[in-house]
């Protein structure tokens, strides 16, 4: 029996996308386990970029099945134009996307309500992706939801409107000024459920169940990073899902016994979209050259990211939290050309110095201590051996291990499935 975990173990977008297509053609299955239309997967092959919300990175192998587990939020509309994206490429939807039953949908209401809160907040705001995560995970959690599995239910029109008619109460209440024609929203969310009961819903725990009996593998794929976990994040300004090893149990319906390999994933830096805290963020040129080389914008919203030095602690806290048995190494080509990197090993807070997450980290309470390395000036983008890394890179990489007490099997040097440096494979 056999459940590999794929997850981001910082604030998002590591590259979970890239890396989930590279491994795809190991495993027979890839699993999505939580999070919804808010993660935007980016994976680039033969020239063409696709970004993937909802549906899992392995859609591109004819040979394997996705599967859009229950712990998943699937928003119709976004879904179908995700489906269009696919079309011309050879891809048999009806097997190769399996869809659970038990996921739970965004109705166009949830998006309005996370406008709403979000609106209600001022400067406080979570810096939501305003894709209505929020709303319907509460009312999964409030047992108020509606389920993929009710679409095959003669009566799931009404139970759509009482649950509508509620939100739009809802929404009142926040008293705050949002544009919107609900039957418009309405009348495009009607028509994309209708292409989503074409597709195929399956029991999917008892799907994977039997899949693992057959000997089948199984890759589960996170969205989001531990980070922003609802639980060990950085709270509030987190997402609405256990973004962390312990959601794809929950989110797929598998028993932590059949768990193997946990990958986890980082870049060779950090960044952040959205508010709230960041303590190894930069305002200088090196955060901006960090953007720019990295073209670090938002993938589902197209918001520029926040980027700032590796931070240790936190990753120290993510790889404990996750059970994390090997690390993959994002973006190191952006940090070529660097005279000197920076990695925080510490935080000074409230006068001593912590090698742990305290609580909070907002700026106020605390300054990240940081190690110091040459940096290297080779450019990466080309190279395809270990054997061909720069020494400082490889001194990096050690100190990294060293510290964070796991191996790092993989390198990425650019966005494409074939500039990754495998460290585990013989002939590297
Ligand atoms: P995900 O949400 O974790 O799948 O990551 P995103 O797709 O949101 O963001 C990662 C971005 O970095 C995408 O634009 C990828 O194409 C790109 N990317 C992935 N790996 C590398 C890499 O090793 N180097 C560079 N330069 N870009 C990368
Ligand atoms: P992937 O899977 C980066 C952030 C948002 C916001 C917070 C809450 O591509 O790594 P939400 O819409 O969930 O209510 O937003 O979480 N966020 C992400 N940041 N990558 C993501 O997904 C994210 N999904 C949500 O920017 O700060
Ligand atoms: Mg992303």
């Amino acid at each position: 029996m056999s459940v590999d975990l794929l997850l981001g173990l910082q604030w998002g977008d590591e590259g979970k996308g890239k890396i989930v297509d590279v491994l795809t053609r190991d495993y027979d299955i890839i699993a999505r386990f939580q999070g919804g239309p808010n993660a935007g997967h980016t994976l680039e092959f033969d020239g063409i970029k696709h970004v993937l919300h909802t549906i899992p990175s392995g859609i591109f192998h004819p040979k394997a099945v996705n599967v859009v587990g229950n712990g998943v939020v699937i928003d119709p509309v976004i879904f179908r134009k995700e489906l269009d994206k696919l079309q011309g490429f050879p891809i048999d939807i009806q097997k190769s996307l399996l869809i659970s039953r038990k996921a739970h949908l965004i109705l166009p209401t949830h998006r309005l309500l996370d406008a709403a809160s979000e609106a209600s907040k001022g400067k406080a705001k979570i810096g939501s992706t305003l894709k209505g995560i929020g709303p319907a995970y509460m009312d999964k959690t409030g047992r108020n939801g509606l389920r993929v599995g009710d679409l095959e239910l003669p009566d799931w029109k009404d139970r759509y409107r009482a649950l509508a008619d509620k939100h739009e109460a809802m929404i009142h209440f926040y008293d705050v000024d949002i544009q919107y024609d609900l039957r418009e929203l309405e009348a495009e969310f009607l028509a994309a459920v209708e292409d989503l009961q074409k597709l195929t819903f399956i029991d999917s725990e008892e799907y994977l169940y039997q899949a693992l009996k057959s000997g089948k593998k199984i890759l589960a794929e996170g969205a989001q990073g531990s980070m922003l976990d609802i639980d060990f994040g950085t709270y509030p300004f987190v997402t609405s899902s256990n973004t962390t090893a312990a959601g794809a149990c929950t989110g797929l319906g598998i028993a932590p016994g059949a768990i193997s390999e946990v990958f986890g994933i980082f870049k060779a830096y950090t960044t952040r979209v959205g508010s709230g805290p960041f303590p190894t963020e930069l305002f200088d040129e090196n955060g901006e050259t960090m953007g720019r080389v990295g073209r670090e914008f938002g993938a589902t919203t197209g918001r520029p990211r926040r980027c700032g030095w590796l931070d240790l602690v936190a990753l120290k806290y993510a790889v404990r939290i996750n059970g994390v048995t090997r690390l993959m190494m994002m973006k190191a080509d952006v940090l070529s050309g660097f005279e000197t990197l920076k990695v925080c090993t510490a935080y000074n807070y409230k006068g001593k110095q912590i090698q742990h997450l305290p609580y909070t980290i907002e700026a106020e309470h605390l300054t990240p201590v940081y190690a110091e390395m040459p940096g290297w000036k080779k450019d990466l983008t080309r190279l395809s051996k270990a054997s061909e890394l720069p020494e400082n890179l490889n001194r990096y990489i050690a100190f990294l291990e060293k510290e964070l007490q796991t191996p790092i099997t993989l390198v990425s040097v650019g966005p494409d499935r074939t500039q990754t440096i495998r460290r585990d494979q013989s002939g590297s």
